[in-house]
Formats: C-alpha cells, sequence, structure tokens
C-alpha cells in the first residue's frame, strides 16, 4: 500500500509541472508540434500563366502543408485512424509504398508519434526524395520501377512482405485504403468550397493513388453537383482509359517519368464516379509548364503541378471554361523535391526537353539581368 503523503507529494509535483509548464507557454503563439500545421493551405490568385483564358483561375499550394506536400493530410488521418481503433501504438511500424511524399509524411508522423517507418519507393523517384526520406529517419527499400505491379520486386509486392515479416507493424497501402479518399473529402474539398466562398465551378487535379481528386470532388459534388472535376493523367498510364471504358488497358502502360501521376494499375482509392473527365499530359509539357511557372508567377512547384497547369491549357483549349469559370488548380508539392530533375539543366537536356538553344538563351538572359 502506498502511503497518502508519497501520492499527495506525486500529485503536487504534478500540479507545479503542469503550473510552470502553463506559464512558460503564456503568451506564446505556437503549435504544440509539427502535426498541427496539417491543412489550411492556401490558395493564390494566377497572374500570367492562365491570363489568356476566360474565368479567374487559383493554385492550392499544398506544399504549405509542413512535409510539403499534399500526402501530410492522408499520412496524419490514417494513423490516427489506425491509433483510435488500438492497432498502433508508441513502438509500432509503420509500412507504405510511396513514390517518396507520402513517405515523407509518414516519416514525419512517424518521429513526431514515436513509431518505426518502413518505406518501399519506386526506383523512378528523384534522389532529393529519397535522400529527405533517410534524412527524417525512414528505413527506405528502393525498388525496380519498370516491372509489374504484381512482380515479386515491385514496390507494392515488396510492401507487403515487410508487412507480413515485421510484428506490431500496419500497411498504410494509400492506393487501395478508403481512409485515403476519405482524408481529402474531410479537409481539402472543404477548405476550397470555404476559400472560393462556395463559387468553384472547376477543380483540376491529378491522379495517382485518386485520394486527391475523388475525395475532394465527392466532398465538393455534395456541395453543388454542377462543379466540373477535370483529371490530369499521364501518357503511359491507364487510369483514363479506364474511366472512359471500364476497361483495363494493359497497352495503354509504358515507362514515363512524371512521378506520383497515373497508374499500371486501378487504385480502389480512386472513385471513378465523381470525375467528369481526364486528359493525358506528356513528360516535356509538364515539366516546361512546372519551369514556365516559377519564371512567370514565381511559384517554384513540383512536376505533377507542371501536369496539373499543361493540363488546364489543355482543356482551355476544349473550350471548357467561360467568363463566370472559378477553377481551382491542385499543385501537391514543392520543387525542392526536383532539383536534380526538372529544374536540372543537364536533365531537361538529357530527356531531349530543352535544346542547347534553349540554354544559351537562359544564359545569355541572365548575363544580361546580371549585369545590370
Ligand atoms: C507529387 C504528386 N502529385 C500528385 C499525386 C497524386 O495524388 P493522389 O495520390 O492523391 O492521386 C501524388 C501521389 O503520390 C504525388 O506524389
Amino acid at each position: 500500500m502506498i502511503p497518502h503523503f508519497v501520492e499527495f507529494n506525486y500529485l503536487c509535483d504534478k500540479f507545479l509541472n503542469l503550473f510552470s509548464l502553463f506559464k512558460k507557454s503564456k503568451n506564446i503563439q505556437a503549435s504544440e508540434s509539427i502535426l498541427d500545421l496539417v491543412g489550411n493551405t492556401p490558395l493564390v490568385n494566377l497572374q500570367k500563366v492562365t491570363a489568356d483564358y476566360p474565368g479567374q483561375f487559383y493554385a492550392k499550394l499544398e506544399w504549405f502543408n509542413p512535409g510539403q506536400s499534399s500526402k501530410d493530410r492522408i499520412a496524419l488521418s490514417i494513423i490516427e485512424n489506425a491509433e483510435a481503433k488500438g492497432l498502433i501504438k508508441p513502438g509500432s511500424t509503420i509500412v507504405e509504398t510511396t513514390s517518396g511524399n507520402t513517405g515523407f509524411s509518414l516519416a514525419m508522423a512517424s518521429m513526431v508519434k514515436g513509431y518505426k517507418c518502413i518505406l518501399a519507393v519506386s526506383s523512378k523517384s528523384s534522389q532529393d526524395k529519397i535522400d529527405g526520406l533517410k534524412a527524417m529517419g525512414a528505413e527506405v527499400h528502393v525498388c525496380p520501377a519498370h516491372v509489374a505491379a504484381d512482380d515479386p520486386r515491385s514496390y507494392y509486392e515488396v510492401a507487403k512482405r515487410i508487412h507480413a515479416e515485421t510484428p506490431n507493424s500496419i500497411y498504410i497501402n494509400q492506393y487501395f485504403n478508403e481512409l485515403n479518399t476519405e482524408a481529402h473529402y474531410k479537409t481539402t474539398g472543404p477548405e476550397i468550397w470555404r476559400q472560393t466562398a462556395g463559387r468553384i465551378t472547376h477543380l483540376v487535379a491529378c491522379s495517382g493513388t485518386g485520394g486527391t481528386i475523388s475525395g475532394t470532388a465527392r466532398y465538393l459534388k455534395e456541395k453543388n453537383p454542377s462543379i466540373q472535376i477535370l483529371g490530369v493523367d499521364a501518357y503511359g498510364s491507364v487510369i483514363k482509359k479506364y474511366h472512359e471504358t471500364g476497361k483495363f488497358d494493359e497497352n495503354e502502360i509504358h515507362p514515363y517519368r512524371i512521378e506520383g501521376l497515373g497508374k499500371n494499375l486501378i487504385p480502389s482509392a480512386t472513385d471513378f464516379s465523381v470525375i467528369d473527365t481526364f486528359v493525358k499530359v506528356t513528360d516535356k509539357d509538364a515539366a516546361l509548364a512546372a519551369r514556365n511557372l516559377a519564371r512567370t508567377e514565381g511559384i517554384f512547384a513540383g512536376y505533377t503541378a507542371g501536369a496539373a497547369l499543361r493540363a488546364t491549357e489543355l482543356y482551355n483549349d476544349q473550350n471548357i471554361f467561360d467568363e463566370n469559370s472559378v477553377v481551382v488548380i491542385i499543385l501537391p508539392d514543392h520543387g525542392s523535391r526536383y532539383l536534380s530533375k526538372i529544374y536540372s539543366e543537364k536533365w531537361m537536356t538529357e530527356q531531349g526537353f530543352i535544346d542547347a538553344e534553349d540554354l544559351v538563351q537562359t544564359s545569355d538572359k541572365s548575363a544580361v539581368t546580371n549585369s545590370q
């Protein structure tokens, strides 16, 4: 039996600790942890790149999330759901298949909450992304990108195997997890509705797992069924064809460069019924659109942001917009993750996306600017 005075001393200590914490933090405006900063990303009016299109165009800057991408939303939401169900507790292991961004967000949440994080990453992911995951304390397994999804070497199969072999682990499984879609239904959709004062007429969004586009779309269509959901897919992916025909066409599949966009399988996280249409974009056009955004609007965004802007251009060519349009384009992540790819002149030249002449012109221009 514990003597009463011990209990009393313990309670006094606790009270004094809490009181000194309260005194220390009084009047200080700070978040309790980095995870409190997830969501509520800003919307910015595009001034130049869409100036020739009818209507108003806004970009939703998802890298304002603390992990610098939209994937913070799903990482936090899925982990908190597993905690609430008692599936994980500090010391557990989080396993996932990821092109990089989801991994970064999961690693960030794992560090804060005390989990181990193991990630199976595609060899297509930029070295910047892979280094970032390691810096965040994750264990990274790099898997070949151009193998079938059911090949034992694919990042899907590697993640499944690690999960099966690791006791006390959960597999996030973002491609087939309805909680991915739900995270965007609960956060991204309401934010856009609020930020546009309910005036949004079109949403342009990339589809990878499909969580962003279909979760956001589901919320927006519930508010106003006439809002048009305009999807973005990549050449080399099966998504657009599946949306149009209901058929998985293997002939659509070929290697491409854009990371996080399109798929070689049909993710159940995508609710195709709330998406109106898709366009496909090329690696080159998406890269050039991202570079153009940086040089015109001063917005330094990732590769799929370029894809979304190129898609907006293609939709404009189809005369989808008019002067009453209020268009929101989701820009999923930040340009700093692509310094060795679309923002590297060497990489762009190697891919044949820019030629020596473009480079000479660019260098000359900056030389002129520097001398002024
Ligand atoms: C950079 C980037 N853009 C877009 C997407 C597509 O988002 P979603 O998976 O929600 O369809 C992803 C997904 O991995 C991504 O990493």
